[in-house]
């Protein structure tokens, strides 16, 4: 079942494009943070924005069908009255134009973190109201795109920004409070419900999803106290997203809990009876790690989230819920994330039998530090991470599952949020010192050919 399968790469608006204030593109939060906090940012970036002919016309070299990519909300809207920015229109028209022409099949997020800064006055995703202003939002990128576009993703990996952004605190707005984290992840759910409703009411061709950042559940033994605490992982890592958009519901199991200790007033019937109309045609899953955990074993720590000391690397420990841990027998990335494709495989299986709607793998991939300076970059490293990957695909496939795709993150170098441009993910090297000349590495060219042989060649 590896019919039209898209073979592509991944990019985000905030973290290729640059241009950050040309063109009438106005301030988003991240550019407010990073800029306030005077932290590397993604002002220039990979400069997409005055690239993107040579970057499309790069991917189809290598062989790509597919290209995912996001809109830049406060490139399109300038402000809360949802005056349309004309000259943003038009740079996304000219992006999915360029994909055609070149035979690339535009995977299109709405919304990947970079809410405009004129929103967060107000709260930010704590702001009921930028439920309503994401829905026209997503209208008028419908509306302006939805001609050419045939795939839609309402949000990239909620729970990432907003558990970043409100719980650990290292994401704008850079809070620590679970009332406040649960309050934003309602109404981005919620928000993305309303988009859907708005895409089916508008009969736009094609169909709408959700990015998750889907983190797989692995408990260390099978006592039954370790099969609570890897349901109560699975409700903190994905459960919340994926069921609240594929099947209409928050698990009960962990709203129950919640209102024992925190407000959930703001779940009102007639929006959960908006969730449950509308949920999405497929899911995009984007993995990089499974989590590993067992039961709740130290002392009186309400939610920990332990720094191991290199970056990037977050313990997390959930009191009376579970606690994580690392399998000493696996490998890690310099950031301490697991190498571990065999979590690839049995999540999908699991995704597949429980939602049973079609599953794209929006992103996979590996960041490392790489010496850019030579003639052509060897990333063997990230083949045999990517052939791995593929494979677990592969067989999931083969297994009987519906995926319809890869896209490999990133396309090409780019800005990797609080880990600056040090952490490449890229099929193609970006020289950030000089010029932003592009490169392919040595996975650029092994990626063609597993894309020219729809897979066979893994
Ligand atoms: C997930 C996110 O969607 C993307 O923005 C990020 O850079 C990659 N993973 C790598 O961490």
């Amino acid at each position: 079942m590896r019919k039209d399968f898209l073979w592509g790469s991944a990019t985000a608006s905030y973290q290729c494009e640059g241009a950050w204030n040309e063109d009438g593109r106005v301030e988003s939060i991240w550019d407010r943070y990073l800029h306030e906090h005077h932290l590397e940012n993604g002002d220039v970036a990979s400069d997409f924005y005055h690239h993107y002919e040579e970057d499309i016309k790069m991917m189809k070299a290598g062989g790509q069908n597919a290209y995912r990519f996001s809109l830049s909300w406060p490139r399109i809207i300038s402000d809360r009255e949802g005056t349309i920015n004309p000259l943003g229109v038009d740079f996304y028209n000219r992006v999915i134009d360029c994909c055609l022409e070149n035979d690339i099949t535009p995977f299109v997020t709405i919304y990947h973190w970079d809410l405009p800064q004129y929103w967060q006055e107000t709260g930010g995703w704590l702001d009921h109201n930028v439920c309503a202003a994401y829905d026209q939002y997503a209208k008028v990128c419908f509306d302006n795109f939805g001609d050419r576009v045939n795939y839609w993703a309402t949000f990239n990996e909620p729970k990432w920004c907003l558990v970043n952004g409100y719980l650990i605190g290292n994401y704008p707005p850079g809070e620590h409070d679970v009332q406040h984290t649960m309050d934003a992840a309602y109404n981005m759910m919620f928000a993305s419900a309303l988009a859907v409703r708005t895409f089916r009411q508008g009969n736009y061709q094609g169909k709408i999803g959700i990015v998750h950042s889907y983190t797989p559940v692995d408990g260390v033994d099978n006592t039954i106290q370790t099969q609570i605490a890897v349901r109560n992982a699975d409700n903190y890592s994905n459960n919340w997203v994926l069921d609240t958009a594929a099947l209409g519901e928050f698990p009960i199991d962990l709203v129950t809990r919640l209102s024992h200790d925190y407000d959930i007033s703001l779940m009102k019937p007639d929006e959960l009876k908006i969730i449950k109309d509308n949920t999405v045609d497929f899911l995009g899953l984007n993995y990089y790690a499974r989590s590993l955990v067992k039961p709740y074993t130290r002392g009186e720590t309400q939610l920990q989230f332990n720094n191991t000391g290199k970056p990037g690397s977050t313990k997390i420990v959930l009191k009376d819920w579970f606690e994580q841990v690392m399998d000493p027998k696996s490998e890690f990335t310099e950031w301490d994330t697991e190498i571990y494709p065999r979590g690839l495989y049995d999540g999908l299986k699991k995704a597949y039998a429980k939602y049973n709607i079609p599953i794209y793998v929006t992103e996979n991939g590996v960041g490392v530090r790489e010496d850019v300076s030579v003639p052509k970059v060897q990333d063997d490293w990230r083949i045999i991470y990517m052939n791995d990957h593929i494979n677990a695909i592969m067989n999931a496939v083969d297994d009987g599952c519906d995926i319809r795709g890869y896209f490999a993150w990133s396309t090409m170098d780019l800005y990797s949020w609080k880990n600056g441009v040090e952490k490449r993910y890229g099929l193609v090297a970006v020289d950030f010192d000089h010029h932003l000349e592009r490169l392919p590495k040595a996975s650029f060219d092994w990626f063609k050919t597993v894309a020219d042989s729809n897979g066979d060649a893994i």
